[in-house]
């Protein structure tokens, strides 16, 4: 049976491979946390990968507070910059592939049209600088590395604009959201779903080598502001706050955050051939798992 090392494991998508290893009965997972394997500790990723040598590494642990990170320079360099190089290393000395998860956040341009992979990266702040060094490093270092880059990811798990939308809104009588940021939300779960599909892509064999090295985009389909987005969990949550549209200069953050980063996913859909589903889609199934586990 193939083993896959996760790393992270416990944030959103780290949580969403747990839900869902179940579904995969070809592998056996071994899901990490930074108690039993800190990314950032270079031998410590040598010693664990020497004593539970893996078929596929999933890096899911990341530092992603992207305005506290302007103050955490070194703590979000060491996770997103050189955690991933030494992941990369360690699985380049066993060969196997490593899945390396990225953000829209790298690109922050003025382009105003869907994101591609081969798009110029110009990343603003600590969170999107030390990423993009990460997944150069990685990218470098091993010739089986894919980086899913990805945007706005949610689950039931953890904290996140869903769940912060469905607290305020039910404190609040009225809210106010930026309008003037566009892109496309991600269920983990569904990121996760697109993770093990490639791993087991990779069991049959079916990867060709050119498709095992590179960076290639993963959301949900369609498009929306944060403002839309919000609207969509008042209205299927049954919220009645009222919802305010306002401008990113109306919302100052330390970190800022580009105004156009929908991501183009034709090549993860060539390469791959998944299905993706729509971003109203996917709300839905995370509401109901939600509503189902409320804790998360
Ligand atoms: N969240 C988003 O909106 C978003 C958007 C685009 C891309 N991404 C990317 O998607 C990936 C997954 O994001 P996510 O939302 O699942 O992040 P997350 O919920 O913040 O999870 C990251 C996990 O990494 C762990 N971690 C931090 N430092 C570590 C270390 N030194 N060793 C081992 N684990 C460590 C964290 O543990 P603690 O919680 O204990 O610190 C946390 O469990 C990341 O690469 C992120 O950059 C996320």
């Amino acid at each position: 049976m193939a083993t896959v090392v996760v790393t992270g494991a416990n944030g959103q998508v780290g949580r969403e491979l747990q839900v869902l290893a179940n579904h995969y009965p070809a592998f056996q997972f071994h899901f990490t946390s930074e108690k039993n394997l800190d990314v950032t500790d270079e031998e410590a990723v040598v010693r664990f990968f020497n004593e539970y040598p893996p078929d596929y590494c999933i890096n899911a642990a990341a530092y992603t507070a992207v305005d506290q990170a302007e103050e955490e320079a070194a703590a979000a360099e060491s996770v997103n910059a050189h955690a991933p190089l030494y992941l990369a290393k360690a699985c380049a000395a066993l060969d196997i592939p490593l899945l390396h998860y990225s953000t829209d956040y790298v690109y922050h341009n003025a382009l105003n049209r869907p994101l591609r992979e081969t798009d110029e990266t110009h990343p603003k702040g600590v969170y999107a600088r030390t990423k993009l060094a990460g997944d150069q490093a990685a990218l470098d270092a091993h010739k089986k590395v894919i980086v899913l880059r990805t945007s706005w990811v949610y689950s039931s798990f953890g904290h996140n604009f869903v769940k912060t939308m469905i607290r305020l809104g039910r404190e609040r009588e009225q809210l106010r959201v930026v309008y003037d940021q566009i892109g496309s939300p991600t269920y983990a779960r569904s990121l996760a779903r697109a993770s093990l599909g490639i791993l087991q892509q990779f069991e049959q064999g079916a990867v060709p080598a050119d498709r095992q090295h590179g960076v290639y985009h993963y959301s949900n389909e369609g498009v929306c502001s944060w403002y839309d987005f919000a609207a969509a969990i008042f209205e299927l949550q049954q919220i009645e706050c009222s919802l305010a549209p306002i401008l990113s200069r109306d919302f100052p953050t330390r970190a800022e955050r580009p105004p156009f980063s929908l991501l183009d996913k034709s090549k993860f859909k060539q390469a791959f051939g998944f299905h993706i589903p729509h971003w109203r889609a996917d709300l839905t199934e995370m509401l109901q798992a939600y509503a189902r586990h409320p804790e998360g």
